[in-house]
């Protein structure tokens, strides 16, 4: 255990946001190496008297400040966590690292299902670090869930994060490509939700370094034009669903319109298009007839 005066731990804080990056990537640091909230930190900006005990010393955590800094190691990639909504996730470089325009996928099925005394069965196609099913099984103690992702190192993580998570046993998880782990389940799903690969090729190989030099490909790449695996999960969507039942996808920030289209040709109705907080088309959804 290192002893610091809270001055001096400050000091260097603002020291090393000086060479760049951010406050939200210094507090997964500071969370994951030393257990220092971000209420803690507050706390200490508040009340800069007394002595700080760290369980790593200044100077390793700088060289993994910097790794993040100059070698464009995403930050939780190196801490090994990622926070999601309310959610503390273990991440490996085998899974997408949850992004923050994804936790309003959990903001769009509040508004369709308002009635959490009902039950529900609902499936997560291409599950990942599980973000967005374990927050649906938590929020709606009574759905029951389907997480299928085509990496079984992917689901052991998202299996971890589960268990880490709920105290529940209402999420199950299942490894194949998209539909295919979920033959016994057609017509009897309420619900089905993805997000997945949509970059098209070309704009994948503008993607910055530290997406592309460290995020999983095939978490990324959705085919020349993006739309490879959102074609794929549409068309088959209506043998799963039930009659009225809701697919909410999400997609690229010029997508909207072309999945739209998709819905309409496979007889969706009650298509939206719906905006993330920078007011982009981020979500497509409609119900199946
Ligand atoms: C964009 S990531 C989304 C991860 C997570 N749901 C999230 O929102 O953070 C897409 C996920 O789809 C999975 N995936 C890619 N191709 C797949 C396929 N053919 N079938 C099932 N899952 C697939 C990837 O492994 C990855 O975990």
């Amino acid at each position: 255990m290192l002893s610091i005066s809270v001055k001096e731990f400050l000091f260097w804080k603002k020291k090393q946001l000086s060479k760049g990056g951010d406050e939200q990537a210094f507090a997964v640091l500071l969370d994951c190496m030393c257990g220092l909230s971000t209420s803690d930190i507050n706390l200490l900006n508040i009340n800069p008297e007394g002595n700080l005990y760290l369980n790593k010393n200044l100077e390793y955590l700088e060289s993994v400040w910097e790794d993040h800094l100059f070698k464009f190691h995403p930050i939780q990639y190196l801490c090994g966590i990622a926070f999601w909504r309310n959610l503390k996730l273990k991440v490996t470089n085998k899974v997408l690292i949850p992004r923050p325009e994804t936790e309003l996928i959990i903001d769009i099925v509040f508004k369709i299902f308002g009635n959490k005394s009902q039950k529900l069965f609902f499936a997560e196609l291409g599950t990942g670090s599980g973000a967005v099913s374990i927050a649906l099984t938590l929020a709606y103690p009574l759905w029951e869930g389907l997480a299928t992702d085509i990496d079984e190192d992917v689901l052991e993580i998202a299996n971890e994060n589960y268990i880490n998570s709920s105290k529940h046993s209402n999420l199950r998880f299942y490894c194949g490509d998209w539909w295919t782990p979920l033959e016994n389940f057609k017509g009897k799903l309420d619900l089905v939700i993805s997000n997945p690969p949509y970059i098209p090729k070309d704009a994948y190989e503008r993607l910055p370094m530290e997406v592309k030099n460290f995020e999983p490909k095939i978490a990324l790449l959705g085919g020349e034009d993006g739309l490879k695996h959102i074609r794929e999960i549409i068309q088959k969507a209506p043998f799963f669903l039930k009659e009225k039942g809701w697919l909410i996808l999400e997609n690229h920030f010029d997508q909207g319109e072309k999945v739209k289209q998709l819905l309409l040709k496979n007889k969706f109705t009650s298509i939206e298009i719906v905006n993330d907080l920078s007011g982009i088309g981020r979500f497509t959804i409609g119900r199946y007839k």
